[in-house]
């Protein structure tokens, strides 16, 4: 309340001020009206006047108070000379409207610069402009004027810096007594209604260096006398009705940047001389009617970015000197009558992002050169002639969003490696002779929303993954079985036929034999699914225990309705701040991706920053998954544990499906060991600190929580480290709670090479599944890799193992010093843990709850050198606690 009156306060205060003040300058104005009206010349009465009469200075302002008086010189967008005299009326996008002929031109004889682009006004141009005798820049652009450009612009000889007459209604021939205007420097008429030829006369504009006339009517050929503007560094001739050939002597304009003349009836072959032309950067020349070759000399052409010769009737091949043109982004070459193979040497032209070589007779097969095109986002070559399997081109190519070859001969198998098509949204390869099968992981390409595979002879099984592409085409393969379920929601029946040994869904196929495969279906649906939901992890500071009860948490709209909610953080996370901070889910802030989905990392304003997990379109739309996504989300919003990572809050609505949590510097486990400098940086007592962490928050998980939640893929992988090596159990994608309701049996989950033995034939989840891979990380990090073989039971390999008769410093990381004789005492107990977890039977490993239990009691094994303890001793579970075995189990 205090704040309020007081800002009230100090606003009267200040209109005090200004009131005063201002009756100050009003008496200023007054003695200057007054002195003004004794000393005007009568020029600037009438100025004003002729002004006023315009109706475009409101006569509500000091327009009015002075008008009658004096001169306009303080008015808006006008300047005066020394003796009082108007020389700049700039009225730039005022909604002015009216008529130019309002305006009394003669009362202007020291005008210099008139701009009254974007303001509406329509008429004629008035004739009496050619009174502007000292106009050097002139801007009427934007406007809705008609009828013809007065011939009495040729009298302002002294205009210099700009003519704009573009965007409005003009028509009629362009007067050839513009080139007068010899000074002109810039001169656009485009986008108005202009007939007839350009006139010979523009040979004259020696200074132009922009010169538009583009989207007119405009006829007859190209004058060759175009050659003298030496100066033009712009011409744009495009969209007219321009024939005849390109003449040669453009070759002369060495300045040139950008040429278009595109879209005219241009006939001829493209000069040599264009080659000259090594200042540009952009050439179109293409909606004409070129003939004959491209010419070789086009190489010399290095700074061309855009160069654009499609839909003309071009022959002859590629010339292989295109790969010169090393700063070209976009080559389109498309709708013309190309022969011959795409040169090799296209694979130089690494800034390419546009490709479109399509409707051509293009032969030969596909060069693997292509593959080097790193920034390529669309690359067409459909519709020629091309033979031979499709290159395997993808490595590099991780910006593509569209790519057609259909309509060739292309032949060999779609070769595929999912992790590089992130970006593609479309791919069409129908119409070729394309075998083999459609590769399963086509269907996890996140951003495809387009598939046609169809008029090809694929074989083999529709992949369950791809019922959820927006469009998709099979038809006419030889594609084989049961056709996914919920095929028929998502797709017509036309897109699969010519498939004659497909069952099943529509009425075209014959019904399938009943069969088992159901199963198999599941498991490839269930991968991607809870693979995701593992990033539901929580904050917590005390081992506190946790019941789950349903519904106690918030949800919230924010503003665009999205259903979001935080907790237990700064509370100023906004949906749009991680929009913001994002830049809506740029890649540029993805740290990783996954079949699942994508991590992105966000600096929020408050300069926190978090993690973003971000499902893909098309897992997000799985109704199966988005319950599990959201049960998922309300149990596990109540654990809480210092080694779990943290879950800040979620977004799950049409649209939004993301989880925030705690963003974890180093990353995972498994990265850090495997690379030289940080395993080097993660010391012995920091590995003894992560072991016994993660220990502490799977005993929480196991004992303290009810129910109990497995989480049935520890590994390091799944381990992440804060700034200080910290480690922090994450990725719950495959947590199951142990509900004495609902059953414990479930399908394969995990990583390999830390799954427990007999999870493979019970598929039964205990708790002891994760001791077991606990056992296995535990070895990991103190062997600094995957234990391996050290894991195979010891019957099997009593005799053959390297192991056999090693002692336990043998096997720790060899890239960190040797234990001291503390920390030794650490790891022996550690070491003995592990073993213990790995027995190969579930009911003799030890619980979470004793290993957490051990590691937190003071008691230490007896200090003895580990260059003493046999490992046999250890697999053989011999103890080297104080007493025997361990004190807490
Ligand atoms: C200014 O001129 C207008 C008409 O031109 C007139 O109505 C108005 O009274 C004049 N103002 C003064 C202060 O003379
Ligand atoms: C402009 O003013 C001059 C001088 O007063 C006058 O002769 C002429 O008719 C006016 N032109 C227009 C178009 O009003
Ligand atoms: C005149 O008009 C153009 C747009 O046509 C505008 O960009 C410019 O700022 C205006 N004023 C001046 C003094 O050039
Ligand atoms: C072209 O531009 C240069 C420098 O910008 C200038 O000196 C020259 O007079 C202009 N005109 C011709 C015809 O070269
Ligand atoms: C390209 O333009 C620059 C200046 O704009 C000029 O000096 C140079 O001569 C031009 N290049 C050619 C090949 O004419
Ligand atoms: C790809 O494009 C980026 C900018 O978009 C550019 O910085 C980079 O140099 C390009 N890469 C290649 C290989 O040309
Ligand atoms: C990717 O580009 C590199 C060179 O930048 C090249 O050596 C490699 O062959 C390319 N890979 C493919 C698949 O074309
Ligand atoms: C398709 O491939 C199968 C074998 O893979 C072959 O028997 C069949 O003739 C092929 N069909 C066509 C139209 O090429
Ligand atoms: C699942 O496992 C938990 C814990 O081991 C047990 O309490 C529960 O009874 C089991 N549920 C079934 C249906 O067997």
């Amino acid at each position: 309340m205090a704040t309020i009156s007081l800002s009230i306060s100090i606003q009267i205060v200040a209109w005090a001020i200004w009131i005063l003040l201002c009756g100050k300058c009003l008496d200023n104005a007054l003695h200057q009206l007054v002195v003004a009206a004794s000393g005007s010349s009568t020029l600037q009465l009438k100025q004003a006047k002729a002004l006023q009469e315009t109706g475009w200075w409101p006569s509500t302002t000091h327009a009015q108070a002075s008008s009658n008086y004096s001169s306009a010189c303080h008015w808006d967008g006008i300047t005066c000379n020394a003796g009082g005299s108007i020389t700049t009326i700039d009225r730039f996008d005022q909604h002015l409207g009216g008529q130019l002929i309002k305006l009394n031109f003669s009362f202007f004889p020291n005008l210099v610069s008139l701009n009254l682009s974007w303001n509406s006004i329509t008429g004629r141009i008035p004739l009496e402009i050619g009174m502007l005798k000292n106009l050097v820049y002139l801007r009427l652009s934007s406007n809705m004027l008609v009828g013809p450009i007065p011939s009495t612009l040729g009298n302002l000889t002294n205009l210099k810096y700009f003519l704009s007459l573009s965007s409005n209604m003009l028509g009629g021939p362009i007067p050839s007594t513009l080139g007068h205007l010899t000074n002109l420097e810039y001169l656009s008429l485009y986008s108005n209604i202009l007939v007839g030829p350009i006139p010979a006369t523009l040979g004259h504009f020696t200074n132009l260096k922009y010169l538009d006339i583009g989207l007119n009517k405009i006829d007859g050929s190209i004058p060759s006398e175009i050659g003298m503007l030496k100066n033009l560094t712009t011409l744009f001739l495009d969209s007219n009705m321009l024939v005849g050939p390109i003449p040669s002597t453009l070759g002369h304009l060495t300045n040139l940047r950008s040429l278009y003349l595109r879209q005219n009836q241009i006939n001829g072959f493209i000069p040599s001389e264009i080659g000259i032309l090594e200042n540009l950067t952009s050439l179109y020349l293409d909606s004409n009617m070129l003939i004959g070759p491209i010419p070789s000399t086009l190489g010399h052409l290095t700074n061309l970015e855009f160069l654009n010769l499609s839909q003309n009737k071009i022959n002859g091949s590629i010339p292989s000197e295109i790969g010169m043109l090393k700063n070209l982004t976009n080559l389109y070459l498309y709708s013309n009558k190309l022969v011959g193979p795409i040169p090799s040497t296209i694979g130089y032209l690494t800034n390419l992002q546009f490709l479109y070589l399509h409707q051509n007779q293009i032969n030969g097969s596909i060069p693997p050169e292509i593959g080097m095109l790193k920034n390529l986002t669309s690359l067409y070559l459909d519709s020629n002639m091309l033979v031979g399997p499709i290159p395997f081109i993808w490595d590099n190519l991780t910006d593509l969003q569209y790519l057609d070859l259909s309509v060739n001969s292309l032949t060999g198998s779609i070769p595929y490696r999912e992790v590089n098509l992130y970006w593609v949204k479309y791919v069409n390869l129908s119409h070729n002779s394309i075998i083999g099968e459609i590769p399963v992981a086509l269907g996890s390409v996140a951003r495809l929303s387009s598939l046609d595979l169809s008029y090809n002879n694929l074989t083999g099984h529709i992949p369950p993954s791809l019922i959820y592409i927006k469009r998709i085409d099979l038809s006419h393969n030889s594609l084989k079985g049961q056709i996914p379920d919920g095929f028929n929601r998502h797709h017509k029946s036309h897109t699969l036929t010519g498939n004659w040994h497909l069952c099943g869904q529509f009425k075209i196929f014959p019904p399938c034999p009943k069969s088992k495969k159901s199963i198999v279906t599941k498991i490839e649906i269930f991968a991607p699914i809870t693979s995701f939901l593992g990033f539901l992890v929580i904050r917590g500071i005390i081992l506190s225990r946790c019941v789950f009860k349903k519904n106690q948490f918030e949800l919230r709209e924010s503003k665009n309705g999205n259903i979001f909610s935080i907790w237990n953080y700064d509370g100023h996370i906004a949906y749009e701040y991680i929009i913001e901070a994002t830049e809506d889910f740029d890649i540029r802030y993805c740290i990783g991706t996954g079949g699942y989905g994508s991590v992105y990392k966000a600096e929020l304003p408050s300069g926190n920053v978090v993690a973003l997990k971000k499902l893909h379109q098309r897992e997000a739309e799985n109704p199966v998954f988005y319950r599990s996504f959201i049960n998922e989300v309300r149990v596990l919003t109540d654990i809480r544990h210092r080694n779990i990572v943290k879950l800040h809050g979620f977004c799950v609505h049409k649209g939004c499906r993301f989880l925030i949590y705690e963003y974890m510097e180093r990353g995972s486990l498994f990265w850090v060991l495997r690379n030289v400098d940080e395993a080097m940086e993660l010391d012995w007592s920091k590995r003894v600190n992560i072991i016994k962490g993660t220990a502490h928050a799977l005993s929480y998980m196991h004992h303290e929580c009810i129910p109990a939640i497995v989480h049935r893929d520890i590994s390091s992988n799944n381990i992440l480290l804060n700034s200080e090596f910290r480690g922090f159990i994450s990725d719950f994608g495959t947590a199951k709670l142990l509900d004495p309701d609902s059953s414990n049996q479930t399908l394969v989950a995990g990583t390999y090479g830390y799954i427990a033995p007999e999870f493979a034939y019970t598929m039964i989840v205990t708790e002891k599944c994760d001791v077991y891979s606990f056992g296995v990380v535990v070895l990991e990090v103190l062997m600094g890799r995957h234990p391996g073989e050290l894991l195979s039971p010891l019957s099997s390999s009593s005799s053959s193992s390297s192991f056999q008769n090693m002692m336990l410093n043998e096997i720790l990381d060899r890239r960190l010093p040797p234990p001291n004789r503390l920390i030794g005492q650490d790891i022996l107990l550690i070491a003995t843990i592990a073993f213990a977890c790995l027995h190969t039977q579930p009911k003799s490993r030890p619980t979470m709850k004793c290993v957490s239990q051990e590691f937190l009691s003071r008691k230490k094994p007896n200090v003895i050198p580990l260059t003493t303890v046999p490992l046999l001793q250890l697999r053989k579970q011999v103890a080297y606690m104080e007493g025997s075995g361990f004190a807490y189990c």
